[in-house]
């Protein structure tokens, strides 16, 4: 017999995980626990509890509290009692806590494993192997931020207190990347875990005990939904961290307009896993397995749109129907089981119910001819044929081990289809043509891509989606943003209050009257206003200066095709890109008596001050062409043999809503970072002081700039911002202006989830370069997209 035999015909022997210590530890705690408030267990307010059980037997493993609203106070009154002081330790101070961390969840490894495996249902073999040991090295990775903030994120410190809600499919992970920033930053926080899976938080609480963390500065609140509302409502939370389902993450956005908390959302994924027909198939087969039966299925970045070229898909599949004959479904416990239970009895339904609609829409359903167990929650590794990219098993986020495949032919129709989708959160590229994938991996709509590989994680790389998939990034220097804000910030004076300047009524004007209508700008060209209406632009002492076309939603869906159109601005070479902003700086110099003396007519400004305004002004251009080929991405060293690339991408179409002080230099200061990333933008104007927006089109026509990269819409500022907010094709808003257009904006962008940035009523002072410039502004123009290419034989 040979050994290929002997492996074939080799008897499976189930291989337990002893769960002694992890039943132990529960009854140490008699079963019950309560909530973990200000550096001690506390009982829910409420009183009331209820029973967490294990997904694989349906037995019940402990009781757990629910907190509401006033335990959610309580926590919250903790965390901003402990906050001044936990900041004032310092980087070092908060590095060695962090430190302490790491080491005390290497030490209690195997119990967290053990802890996640029995409530959850994931396999013992990935919360062991996968799980806890990023759990580890994501503190590890913290710690050093939390000792590099001084020299790394200098002039920034933390937001405050942060309210973080986390899923149930990484109960400890989800935990790790949520707290870890956050504390290393220098903020306190409360987290509330997902009901289905509180044990591994409750014992990082003591943890948190073992390791003389400060009381107040980690809190834990469990309970379900209600308790999460607590946290995303609380008023005194600066920023909110959540990951889960897309419908909660649009009802928090909706709830937290005009809040001013920050806010960071990691939500559902429809990931592609594209294999091209030159592709290591066994290899392909392989991460299928990693891609979609991982954890269940119950990955937000799970690859679960398979796209197959043609010319292999029948032996792909023919392979994987192999493979998956092979998988193994069973207790999660048992060291040689590949799939294990879904996480309750309702996600099970609803997995069943979307294969049920898949069937009944026609698709072509292959299950494993061995039977899954029947008692607890298990579900077979499931493949779906015969789909077609609008059926709702190829768009909607099943969260369980289901496979869809479909075929494409060429790499173009490939990346058509993987963007076919509300989501973008990962896709995975396997060819072993290097120029290929690296061709297709920046045309992905999604924050991660994997070249012959999935579903590889570390701290040190970022992580984060495009689209309806959220927006923020977690791990890495990028993550690290997400938990701090500018110095100056708090000192801003605010909009609210200050009458807006415009006189009431209008002089006419002495001698000859007014000389021109400033049209749009739109596609390049000068536009009429689609409404048949002019607005009045009135100067300081009431005088008509001119009138400029009264915007509406029609105009934005233009400006929006435009900068659609002027695609091909995204991938202009950065060198390109610079020389075009260094011309638009030429152009204004050649203008400047020109555009001072439309500010002093405009404004009322001094002779002198508007000089400095367009000097500044064309400073400021000259920053952004400088800073258009040197805001690099970085080359990040994971432990595996490969690297990620982590690069800086233009969000795409930004809507960028402008502020009535210093109308020509807030307007520089925020249309030239955009565009230097690459952005196509529709910028709205100051309301009463648009004219040295609409006199900048003659800059732009004489600077080579193609048309539709900018696009200006003159009108009523938060009625045209809404539009643009509400609109699909519309990757992201900037919004400066008094605070209620803030919250309008934030309230208005729950559609299509884009991110938006918004001044929440403060006003920066246009000329100095610390609040007004840089990378600050650079950040904001850009997401990070993370491209992981392994190599080796
Ligand atoms: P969910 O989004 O309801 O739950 C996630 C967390 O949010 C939990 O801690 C939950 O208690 C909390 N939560 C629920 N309602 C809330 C509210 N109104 N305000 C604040 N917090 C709230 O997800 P669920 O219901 O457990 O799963 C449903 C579907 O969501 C899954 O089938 C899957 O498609 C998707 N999902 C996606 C995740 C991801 O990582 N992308 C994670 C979990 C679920």
């Amino acid at each position: 017999m040979s050994v290929a035999e002997i492996f074939e015909t080799m008897e499976y022997g189930p291989a337990p995980e002893g769960t002694g210590p992890a039943l132990d530890w529960i009854k140490s705690h008699k079963g019950a626990f309560g909530l973990f408030i200000d550096g001690r267990w506390t009982k829910a307010k409420s009183g009331e509890a209820f029973e967490t059980t294990s997904p694989s037997n349906g037995g019940t493993l402990a009781r757990i509290a629910q907190g509401d609203a006033a335990d959610i106070d309580a926590a919250v009154a903790a965390a901003r009692a402990a906050q001044p002081g936990w900041a004032a330790l310092g980087g070092h101070g908060r590095a060695r806590h962090l430190y302490a961390l790491a080491r005390l969840i290497q030490k209690h490894s195997r119990l967290l494993a053990v802890l996640d495996t029995l409530d959850n249902g994931k396999p013992i073999r990935e919360t062991r192997d996968i799980d806890v040991p990023l759990v580890a090295r994501h503190f590890y990775h913290h710690a050093g931020w939390a000792q590099l903030m001084d020299s790394e994120f200098a002039g920034y410190g933390p937001v405050g207190v942060v309210g973080q809600v986390i899923p149930w499919n990484f109960p400890l992970l989800m935990l790790a990347w949520k707290i870890a920033p956050a504390i290393a930053a220098g903020n306190c926080l409360v987290l509330k875990p997902a009901e289905f899976t509180s044990l591994t938080a409750l014992k990082f609480a003591e943890l948190c005990m073992e390791a003389g963390l400060p009381p107040g500065v980690v809190n834990i609140v469990t309970g379900d939904g209600r308790t999460g509302e607590a946290v995303v409502n609380h008023p005194d939370v600066d920023k909110l961290a959540f990951t889960g389902s897309t419908d909660v993450g649009r009802l928090i956005r909706g709830a937290t307009a005009g809040s001013g908390k920050k806010l960071t959302l990691e939500l559902g994924g429809k990931s592609p896993f594209i294999v091209f027909d030159d592709a290591d198939l066994d290899g392909a087969v392989e991460g299928v397995v990693d891609a979609i039966w991982f954890n269940q299925g119950e990955v937000c970045c799970a690859g679960s749109r398979l796209l197959l070229q043609e010319g292999i898909a029948d032996r792909m599949i023919e392979k994987l129907r192999a493979r998956m004959e092979t998988l193994r479904v069973g207790d999660p416990l048992d060291k040689a089981v590949d799939i294990g239970a879904v996480v309750a009895p309702v996600q099970l339904e609803r997995i069943a119910k979307l294969v049920e609609q898949g069937v009944s829409d026609g698709a072509t359903l292959w299950q494993p001819s061995w039977a899954c167990p029947t008692e607890g929650c298990f579900f077979p590794p499931s493949l779906f044929t015969d789909v077609s990219p609008a059926d709702s098993i190829a768009q909607v986020e099943i969260f369980g081990p289901v496979l869809v495949s479909m075929t494409f032919r060429t790499p173009s129709e490939a990346v058509a289809l993987a963007n076919n989708t509300r989501y973008g959160l990962a896709a995975s590229v396997w060819t072993e043509n290097i120029n290929l994938a690296l061709d297709i991996a920046p045309k992905l709509k999604a924050g991660i891509v994997w070249t012959n590989s999935t579903n590889l994680f570390d701290a040190a790389c970022g992580f984060g989606g495009y689209r309806e998939s959220g927006y923020g990034r977690e791990g890495g220097r990028e993550g690290m943003w997400e938990y701090l804000k500018p110095d100056f910030e708090a000192s801003l004076p605010l909009y609210d209050g200050e009458p807006a300047k415009a006189p009431k009524a209008a002089a006419p004007a002495a001698g000859n009257a007014v000389d021109r209508t400033a049209k749009m700008y739109v596609g390049g060209k000068q536009a009429r206003p689609d409404s048949g209406y002019s607005r009045q632009v009135l100067g300081p002492d009431g005088t008509l200066l001119a009138e400029v076309g009264e915007g509406n939603r029609k105009d934005i869906r233009n400006a929006v095709e435009a900068a659609r159109k002027a695609e091909s601005w995204s991938r202009a070479s950065q060198h390109n890109r610079a020389q075009i902003l260094y011309y638009i700086a030429e152009n204004l110099d050649a203008r400047a008596a020109e555009f001072r003396d439309r500010l002093t007519a405009m404004t009322g400004a001094a002779k002198k001050a508007a000089e400095a305004e367009v000097a500044a002004s064309v400073s400021r251009l000259f920053s952004y062409a400088a800073w258009a080929d040197k805001f690099d991405g970085a080359v990040h060293s994971p432990p595996i043999r490969g690297v990620t690339l982590a690069m800086n991408e233009p969000v795409g179409i930004l809507g960028i809503a402008c502020p009535d002080e210093a109308p020509l230099l807030a307007f520089v200061s925020l249309f030239a970072p955009a565009v230097a990333m690459g952005n196509r933008i529709v910028a709205v104007p100051s309301p009463v002081h648009p004219l040295s927006a609409t006199d900048f089109y003659q800059v732009l026509d004489t600077s080579d700039l193609p048309g539709g990269v900018v696009n200006i819409v003159t009108g009523d500022r938060d009625g045209l911002s809404k539009v643009l907010a509400e609109h699909d094709e519309v990757d992201g808003i900037w919004y400066v202006g008094p605070m209620a257009g803030s919250a309008m904006v934030e309230q208005a962008s729950v559609g299509n989830l884009k991110q938006v940035w918004a001044n929440h009523g403060r006003r920066r002072d246009w000329h100095d370069p610390v609040q007004a410039e840089g990378r600050e502004f650079l950040r904001h123009a850009v997401q990070v997209k993370n491209i992981w290419v392994p190599y080796g034989e």
